[in-house]
């Protein structure tokens, strides 16, 4: 498909940059008169649209439900369309003319992008949650037809180190619909917080939610706080999240983290550790010697149980056990751990990690349930349907499971982890970044599922400081994951973001601006040191985030 760039009349600024995109002469005006039409199958999607275009507006949008091609004048109509099997299951159309606003798609998720792209053509005030006078509430005449590069398009939110709560994690999903994107990887365990309550455990939230300070400062940082923080979620407040996920197209991958990062569990029940503790959940972060022991038997039993609580709470097909950074040292001195190494004639506790993962890989398969891991879980009698992530270290590796047609999906630390502050990673560079490896022949480009960033919280605290991390650069991942290499270019992008950013306060949302998301050569070169150290954000007038 060609992309037209002949953007003379006006540049719609979508982003994630549609793949075809067409500006016609007009302009569509919405008025109290407009209505949207639709297909019964969409009423609930025609009432989504409804709901976000009146707090601005203050129009009606009387939702219409009608027989196939009999829509009339001054409505925005929603359809589904067989003969757009072509733009695949999350493509769209979308033809604006003076008189309609017409979208189409082959299913519901596509007509929910079409949506989200029309969103896109509007003025940036329409994402305000209150009335805005005296702004056109016009979108320009165009066709598009859409599609994604890649089905995976992912944010990772670490809810462990820092508790963000219900109100943030709806707002992030509001947020990554906007940019088309389909996954929400939510990482609900680690050493510092268990965040999710699970019935048949219920010290793991009473003892492993709450801790009684944070390290500050940095990783080399000695300093603490002093100020107790807690928080988890009910299975209530999981329900409500993941329908609200499921309503925006975004599936929820939970994570719970094993064997390693693990000393809130512990804390709350010491007796699955080598050593059977006592521990308290930490406040200092890293990597921690004390991991779940391979060795008990009692140890799976409790893991299964928390995975068939998780199960019945995630539809998703996919569920994530972390399995980076675990520190052998316990396994080393433990006569349980030892005794299975002997037991099953394993060369070393290396082999006892890969029987540790197979294990769960096993049980959650027996569920129906696919197995999910960081690139450290990778060995060779892992079962090929089990997919991996890649962050760091033995790429090498990655590639030749790639090669075996092993799904992985992409997430260099350096380029998409969006705690590193923009110094080590400026935008430009996460914009840069494809996950496509160079050394990967085209034939194993389809096992690369796609694009997710990761975002951190060991540093960040609070919604405001959230957000100044993730935008722009998520918008850069975003269109990555979803516009065709091809039509990447980053002055385009950058010319885009002026509008998304104006969006961006329409919504009450904190971004990082222009001059610090590509900070100056000299910054750059000591970008590496601040890794080490907590970020340095500008405080600005933040109104609004909860
Ligand atoms: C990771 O950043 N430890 C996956
Ligand atoms: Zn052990």
């Amino acid at each position: 498909m060609t992309h037209q760039k002949n953007h003379t009349q006006y540049t719609p600024s979508i982003i994630p940059l549609p793949v075809k995109l067409t500006p016609e002469t007009g302009q569509f005006a919405f008025n109290h008169e407009t209505i949207i039409e639709c297909d019964p199958e969409l009423k609930k999607i025609g009432e989504f649209l409804q709901n976000f275009l009146y707090p601005a507006t203050t129009f009606e949008f009387n939702v219409k439900i009608i027989p196939p091609n009999h829509f009339n004048t001054n409505s925005i109509v929603l359809k589904l369309d067989n003969g757009l099997s072509h733009l695949g299951l999350e493509g769209y159309s979308i033809k604006i003319t003076r008189e309609n606003v017409i979208i189409s798609a082959l299913t519901s998720i596509g007509i929910f992008y079409g949506i989200q792209s029309l969103r896109q053509l509007l003025p940036p005030e329409i994402d305000h949650s209150n009335e805005v006078k005296n702004v056109n509430w016009g979108v320009s005449c165009v066709q598009i037809e859409d599609y994604p590069r890649f089905p995976w398009r992912g944010f990772m939110l670490d809810d462990a180190r820092h508790f963000l709560g219900k109100e943030i994690v709806l707002k992030i999903l509001d947020l990554l619909a906007l940019l088309k994107m389909n996954v929400f990887h939510w990482h609900l365990t680690d050493d510092q917080g268990w965040r999710i309550e699970i019935k048949k455990y219920p010290k793991l939230t009473e003892i492993g939610s709450k801790r009684t300070s944070s390290q500050i400062g940095g990783f080399i940082s000695k300093n603490q706080d002093g100020i107790p923080h807690q928080g988890y979620y009910t299975q209530d407040d999981i329900k409500e999240i993941v329908t609200y996920a499921a309503n925006r197209g975004i599936n929820i991958i939970p994570e719970i983290e094993m064997p390693g990062h693990c000393i809130a569990a512990l804390s709350a029940y010491p007796e699955m550790s080598c050593s059977g503790g006592p521990f308290d959940v930490s406040s200092i972060v890293g990597i921690h010697k004390d991991v779940f022991c391979v060795g008990k038997e009692h140890v799976f039993t409790f893991l299964q149980n928390i995975l068939k609580e998780i199960m019945t709470l995630f539809p998703s097909e996919i569920i994530h056990i972390g399995g980076d950074e675990v520190p052998k040292t316990r396994w080393k001195q433990c006569p349980d751990c030892q005794a299975r190494i002997k037991m099953e004639g394993f060369e070393d506790e290396k082999d006892l990690q890969y029987y540790f993962t197979n294990r769960i890989v096993t049980f959650l398969a027996l569920h129906g349930k696919r197995t999910m891991g960081w690139n450290q879980i990778l060995n060779d009698t892992l079962p090929i349907d089990v997919i991996s992530q890649y962050w760091m270290f033995d790429k090498k590796k990655v590639i030749n499971h790639l090669k075996r047609g092993r799904k992985i999906v992409m997430s260099k630390y350096g380029r998409v982890y969006l705690d590193y502050g923009y110094a080590f990673t400026p935008l430009k560079k996460t914009y840069a970044y494809d996950p496509i490896p160079k050394k990967l022949a085209p034939q194993f480009h389809q096992n690369v599922l796609g694009i997710e960033a990761p975002l951190w919280t060991e540093w960040v605290r609070n919604a405001h400081n959230l957000y100044w991390q993730i935008f722009p650069r998520l918008f850069a991942v975003a269109e990555t994951g979803w516009t065709q290499k091809i039509l990447k270019s980053y002055t385009s992008f950058t010319s885009r973001l002026h509008t998304l950013s104006k969006r961006l306060d329409c919504l009450g949302i904190n971004y990082a601006r222009e001059k610090e998301t590509n900070p100056t050569f000299l910054k750059r070169l000591f970008g590496i040191f601040t890794i080490l150290v907590e970020p340095k954000r500008p405080t600005r007038n933040a109104s609004i985030e909860s």
